[in-house]
């Protein structure tokens, strides 16, 4: 390795490895969505393989889009983020090692396994017990790590970032283990401890706690040490968000049950959920205007850095989606929502708008520096700038398709003739959704063509090209000194 990426005081190998798979992952599990939503449109593209098939790609781009896209994000920026606030180096240097190559390891068997069939059917939770247990000694791996810095830390308060990242990996420790408990009866099949409603129960617990942890504790650790960096403004209100993290903790525990509104849960579990989702709504509301105020006074740079649209962009989308979703855990509501595309409409406006953006934004401030690069800066602003644009209409079209479809196949499902017959058959439904499917393989592809032009952007960065030289006129603009 070349001595220049050495850091005499943090260790920045792991981050640039996990960070480089954030984008190789990101490019695969998207250009996966891109192949199932091309499916919906044309079945014909599953080529007659059951490999191919859409039933067996869809967990497959889920984990590599949640896991192996959002994971290798989530590594690369608690470690980055817990050694400069902390003023100390990573902890047990060969388990931090190891958390990269076994979750790496963890993501392969993925990929290897869901075309091939391997499955316990938990969404979000598909891989088989031998794989639970690798992705067990990772977390608890990554655990030690990460407390363990913090333990070791010169600074005396422990900033709020590093809080999130820490609920985020001890939460989904407790989720894991939990929802894949299960009796293996051979190598790659086991069967769920939990039988019925209570088995749903639990998957839903873990279900909107992978997204209130995974998807959205730890990409808040992202938002409160990126945002306040690249806007070279301090955060908004502390005190707020100290708030936020108590009460966001504090109440995501009890809202699964939103995910099985009219089931077999009892009424009351149904109604607790529903209540406690909408409170939900003022924690993330609250997280999100201390994100935005933080901007207060630097709006002008959002006219030259790119970096801050991504994150400025990612935080409207955060708003949009905690809106949506305590709308649609209102039973009424989800009445309408529930088994439509309105749904993939709300995990795309998290997943696309605010996971992948915040992402993508926190990529492109860290990688400069993985490369000691001179102003702190990639290969090509310009570059960025496309991606950005590609991004924002790429996620806009995804999920304004999709609310058209969902509110018409909801709308379409419940109406009846005045003798009490449905006025439309499903296939009907299916029929009218089509327009919307081709504008999300088009949205998809724009987002998509985005990842691939940051993964030219990063690859010029590494060989220590720079193609804005004449752009580069204003240093206080741009990240920080590639020593820092
Ligand atoms: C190019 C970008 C993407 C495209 C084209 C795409 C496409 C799709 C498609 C076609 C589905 C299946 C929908 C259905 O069954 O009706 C899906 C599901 C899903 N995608 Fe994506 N996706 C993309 C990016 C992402 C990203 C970045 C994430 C997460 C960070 C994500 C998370 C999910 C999740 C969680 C589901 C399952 C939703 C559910 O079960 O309700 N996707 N995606
Ligand atoms: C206040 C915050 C939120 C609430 C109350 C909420 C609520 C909901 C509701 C009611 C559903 C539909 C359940 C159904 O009908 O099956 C849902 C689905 C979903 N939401 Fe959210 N949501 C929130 C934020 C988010 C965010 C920020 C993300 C992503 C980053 C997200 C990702 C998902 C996913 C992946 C699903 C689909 C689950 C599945 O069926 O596979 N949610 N959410």
């Amino acid at each position: 390795m070349n001595s220049i990426y050495k850091h005499p005081k943090y260790n920045y190998n792991v981050v640039r490895q996990f960070s480089l798979m954030t984008v190789v992952w990101g490019i695969i599990g998207m250009l996966v969505g891109v192949l199932i939503a091309a499916q919906l449109v044309w079945p014909e593209l599953n080529f007659n393989s059951q490999y191919l098939h859409f039933g067996r790609l869809r967990p497959l781009h889920t984990n590599a889009v949640v896991f192996a896209f959002g994971g290798c994000a989530l590594f690369a920026t608690s470690y980055f983020v817990v050694q400069r606030t902390c003023q100390t180096r990573l902890a047990f240097p060969a388990l931090v090692a190891f958390t990269f190559w076994g979750w790496q390891a963890v993501i392969v068997a993925a990929v290897i396994t869901l075309p091939l069939g391997l499955t316990t059917s938990k969404e979000y939770a598909e891989l088989e017990w031998p794989i639970d247990i690798l992705i067990t000694l990772v977390w608890v791996s990554y655990a030690i790590v990460f407390i363990g810095t913090i333990m070791r830390r010169k600074t005396q308060h422990i900033y709020v970032a590093n809080w999130f990242f820490l609920a985020f990996i001890l939460v989904v420790a407790l989720l894991h283990v939990v929802n894949s408990a299960a009796l293996p009866v051979s190598m790659w099949k086991s069967y769920s401890v939990y039988s019925g409603a209570i088995d749903a129960m639990v998957q839903w617990w873990y279900g909107h706690n992978a997204v209130g942890f995974f998807l959205t504790a730890g990409f808040l650790g992202i938002m409160y040490y990126f945002v306040p960096k690249q806007a070279e403004r301090p955060v908004y209100s502390y005190r707020l968000s100290i708030v936020h993290f108590w009460s966001l903790i504090a109440i995501y525990m009890w809202a699964g049950g939103h995910h099985l509104h009219y089931s077999a849960l009892p009424d009351w579990a149904q109604n607790v959920s529903m209540v406690m989702s909408i409170v939900l709504l003022a924690p993330s509301w609250g997280g999100m205007i201390n994100g935005m105020m933080t901007l207060a006074g630097a709006w002008r740079k959002l006219r030259t850095d790119p970096i801050l649209r991504f994150l400025v962009v990612s935080l409207s989308f955060y708003g949009m989606s905690t809106f949506e979703g305590p709308m649609m855990s209102i039973k009424t509501v989800n009445a309408l929502s529930h088994n439509t595309d309105w749904t993939i409409a709300h995990v795309h406006a998290g997943a696309l708008g605010w996971v992948a953006m915040v992402t993508i934004g926190a990529m492109y401030h860290m990688l400069p520096i993985m490369y000691g690069r001179k102003y702190g800066q990639m290969y090509s602003i310009r570059l960025i700038n496309a991606h950005f644009w590609l991004s924002t209409i790429g996620t806009v079209l995804y999920i304004a398709s999709m609310w058209v479809n969902g509110l018409m196949q909801g709308l379409m499902w419940r109406a009846v003739n005045n003798d009490g017959t449905l006025t439309y058959s499903f296939v009907q439904s299916l029929e009218a959704s089509y327009p919307g499917y081709i504008i999300r393989v088009i949205g998809g592809a724009l987002f998509l063509l985005g990842m691939l032009i940051m993964g030219y952007n990063v690859w010029r960065t590494s060989q220590g090209l720079t193609a804005d030289e004449g752009l580069i006129t204003d240093t206080n603009n741009l990240a920080q000194p590639a020593t820092t």
